[in-house]
């Protein structure tokens, strides 16, 4: 997504005179589009901000500049905009000002839109020449408890139909040749009667295109149409990532994902049976508050028995102002780490084991 938006402000600073630079050493504006999703980014974030020194001007874009608002420049004083990401069409805007004097302190903050206009995605700005990003939904309203993503990046919205079609037509005329659906939630879209197994079905059938594929889904609205799509579209890339975050179900609860343990199997079931050889792969957070050993060991029993292709494994990063950041965290940092580095070894060796599986029967 953050890769997506840096395109996206690329594009719409192009379109504006300015010049996209090849080294930091080179340029005289230098913003960060940030993700505040786990506290380790956020680190580097302030790390990176501070080896910068005096005459450049500083920009805080993204989740980061929404969550810390106007403290951004608190933190740093070397920051000249915070832009969140729903206000990140206005930098052209606030650069402006900041090089016109008009405004002496050189602070400026935007954070108060709920919406981005159609227009910036519409300036034709991809970083790789084949492959393009395309959102499809901004924003989640899922609200689980431990993250940040519903309060940084409001509620979902879909994007219109036709605008995405559009933008991925844009795309195909300019030489791309595979794309990628975007959304925090990707399998919730609906929008003017297309869901999103329709919109699958759309992008399909355009002509110049080569590959598709899309993340992130979510358990509680998988389904068998989506399955089957995986399964006929010609395009479409035989992969699911379907986050699973804890093999226990106390635990999923707290973390209020709205499915428990037997319905995850009972699609991943079906996804097997549906699409022949397809690959899976997840999300899991380790050390959430009040995790037990026994439910740490229960997650680790599920991976084994999936089986995924590959797992995206977090320590549970405390994110404040959400529900979870309330929940007593009894749990060391060495629990943490611990519990961490046993489940990647788990899956580094389910992993080789598949890969090994699966280069064997393409032999
Ligand atoms: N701590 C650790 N991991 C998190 N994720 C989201 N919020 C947190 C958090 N507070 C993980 C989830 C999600 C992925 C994108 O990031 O696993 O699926
Ligand atoms: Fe965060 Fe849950 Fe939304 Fe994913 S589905 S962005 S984990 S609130």
């Amino acid at each position: 997504m953050n890769v997506r938006d840096s395109e996206l402000i690329c594009g719409i600073l192009k379109n504006a005179g300015y010049k996209i630079c090849a080294s930091d050493k080179e340029a005289d504006i230098i913003i960060f589009n940030t993700c505040s999703v786990r506290q380790h980014a956020e680190d580097r974030v302030w790390s990176l901000i501070g080896s910068y020194k005096g005459s450049k001007i500083i920009g805080l874009a993204g989740c980061m500049a929404q969550n810390y608002k106007e403290r951004a420049f608190q933190r740093d004083a070397n920051i000249s905009f915070v832009a969140g990401p729903q206000d990140i069409y206005k930098i052209p805007e606030i650069l402006g000002k900041l090089s016109s004097g008009e405004f002496f302190e050189r602070k400026i903050w935007e954070v108060d839109s709920s919406q981005r206009p159609e227009e910036i995605y519409h300036t034709g700005f991809f970083q790789d020449k084949s492959h393009a990003y395309v959102v499809i939904s901004e924003g989640c309203s899922n609200f689980c408890s431990y993250c940040v993503v519903p309060y940084v990046r409001g509620p979902l919205r879909h994007r219109k139909n036709k605008n995405i079609l559009m933008e991925i037509q844009e795309a195909i005329a300019g030489g791309i040749s595979k794309i990628t659906l975007l959304g925090q939630n990707v399998n919730a879209y609906h929008e003017d009667g297309v869901n999103f197994t329709k919109l699958l079905t759309q992008v399909n059938a355009l002509e110049g295109l080569k590959e598709l594929g899309f993340f992130t889904s979510h358990p509680k609205d998988a389904n068998i149409e989506l399955f089957q799509a995986i399964n006929d579209l010609g395009k479409l890339s035989k992969t699911l990532h379907l986050p699973l975050q804890s093999g226990a179900d106390r635990i999923l609860k707290l973390m209020n994902r709205g499915y428990s343990v037997k319905e995850y199997l009972a699609l991943i079931d079906s996804y097997r049976k549906i699409v022949k050889n397809g690959l899976l792969t997840t999300d899991i957070i380790v050390g959430f508050p009040s995790e037990t050993d026994k439910e740490f060991k229960e997650t680790c029993g599920l991976i084994k028995k999936i089986g995924f292709n590959a797992a995206y494994i977090f320590k549970y990063s405390p994110r404040s102002g959400t529900v979870a950041a309330k929940l007593a965290d009894l749990l060391t940092k060495e629990e943490k780490e611990g519990r961490h580095k046993k489940i990647l070894d788990l899956q580094r060796r389910i992993s080789n084991k598949l890969r090994a599986k699966h280069k064997y029967a393409k032999a």
